[in-house]
């Protein structure tokens, strides 16, 4: 079965199917494929053994005979130079804008792939079969494509969306226990600044998540697909209500950054989320028993929340300034009210905090978190 969620009211208008048992179903062939004369699936070395041969013989059994790249797995690969990299490589190949991308894999190639798709010949089309619960619940959605920077994170980049997102469940049983921990830090996210009956879903049905449950696992991606989808449809460049998905991340973001990569993304934001909820109940906005929920539900996914790197407050504060998000070079927080809704005061969505508040914020990081 599969339920198509169309992003109207976006650029273009995307499928998205959630399916699970993805090489079975008509769904990639007719979604336009044979309108490009070249295929090229990109995905990396870990998803390539488990999955790109499976899926390059149901192509070639449909008359489709794709290229493949496989790139280096990890963060570590999102880069300007891999991108060149795959450029190259398509030139290599000899492809024009005749040439439809297949992105499979987590949220490292999704981000990677749709940024050479958008930049490649002025744009050529993709197509996401994401792989990882990251994936398949945020990056593959919204159309923001890029890679990272020694600046910063996602630092180069552009909004483009695919031309559809397939969701394959069944991929998900092979994903470590980390990574497939990892991608309900941004479930739990879009629950936080959404929908509190949807963090009251996850908080009951915490144990049969963990273990996979395939019913209640199509149940919370369809829930988190339509939050994330819901709010990027009002605001697809994020100048106003979008701006809330980045709930967690302003601290995520440096955190990555200053670990240089060490701690997974899911990670790092759900450390960031604890931090920017402690702001929210130090400026009054949030109360504590709100607070302790959000812990609780962090213990309950079973979040690592232990960062074990050497790092100082002063380069995090750092990291911070050099947001994307920093407007006057001052950084800038989604802080929450309550569960399942954000401050937005003026319909400003996000807020610049004194220095001071920063520090408390970054004080209680170094405290619980970091050592
Ligand atoms: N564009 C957006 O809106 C957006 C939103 C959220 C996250 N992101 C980005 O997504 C990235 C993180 O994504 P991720 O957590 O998927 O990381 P990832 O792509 O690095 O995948 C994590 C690991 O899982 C492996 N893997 C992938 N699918 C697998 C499967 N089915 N079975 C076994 N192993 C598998 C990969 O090889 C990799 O080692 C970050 O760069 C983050 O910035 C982007
Ligand atoms: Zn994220």
């Amino acid at each position: 079965m599969s339920i198509p969620i169309d992003l109207h009211g976006t650029e273009k208008p995307c499928p998205i199917f959630i399916n699970d048992d993805l090489l079975n179903s008509p769904h990639l062939i007719d979604l336009g494929l044979k309108e490009s004369n070249h295929h090229v699936i990109i995905t990396d070395d870990n998803v390539r053994l488990l999955y790109a041969s499976k899926l390059m013989e149901y192509l070639q059994k449909n008359n489709i005979h794709a290229h493949l790249i496989s790139i280096a797995p990890g963060e570590i690969s999102k880069t300007r130079e891999m991108a060149t990299f795959v450029q190259d490589q398509l030139f290599e190949l000899g492809l024009g804008r005749d040439t439809c991308l297949i992105a499979l894999g987590g949220g490292v190639i999704t981000d990677l792939a749709g940024y050479v798709a958008a930049t490649y010949c002025r744009g050529i089309p993709v197509i996401y079969m994401p792989t990882t619960l990251m994936a398949m619940v945020d990056a593959s959605l919204g159309g923001k494509t890029g890679v990272n920077t020694p600046y910063g994170k996602n630092l180069v980049g552009v909004f483009s969306q695919p031309k559809a997102i397939i969701l394959d469940i069944s991929t998900l049983n092979s994903l470590s226990e980390p990574e497939y921990l990892s991608g309900f830090s941004e479930v739990i996210k879009h629950a936080l600044i959404f929908d509190n009956e949807f963090f009251e879903y996850l908080s009951s049905n915490a144990d049969g998540l963990m273990n996979r449950d395939s019913h209640l696992l199509k149940k919370t991606i369809e829930k988190s697909c339509l939050i994330k989808t819901t709010i990027v449809k009002q605001d697809e460049r994020e100048s106003g209500i979008r701006a809330i998905c980045n709930f967690g991340h302003t601290i995520g973001h440096a955190l990555e950054l200053v670990t240089d990569y060490s701690i997974s993304h899911g990670y790092a934001v759900a450390v960031g989320m604890l931090v920017e909820a402690y702001m929210s109940v130090k400026l009054g906005l949030l109360s504590s028993v709100e607070f302790q929920r959000i812990r609780n539900i962090m213990d309950r996914f079973s979040m690592p929340l232990k960062i074990l790197s050497n790092i100082a407050l002063e380069d995090i504060k750092r990291a911070i300034i050099l947001d994307k998000k920093s407007r006057n070079k001052m950084p800038m927080f989604v802080t929450l009210k309550r569960i399942g809704e954000t401050y937005a005061p003026d319909s400003q969505f996000t807020i610049s905090i004194e220095e001071s508040m920063l520090d408390q914020g970054l004080n209680y990081l170094m405290q619980e978190f970091v050592g």
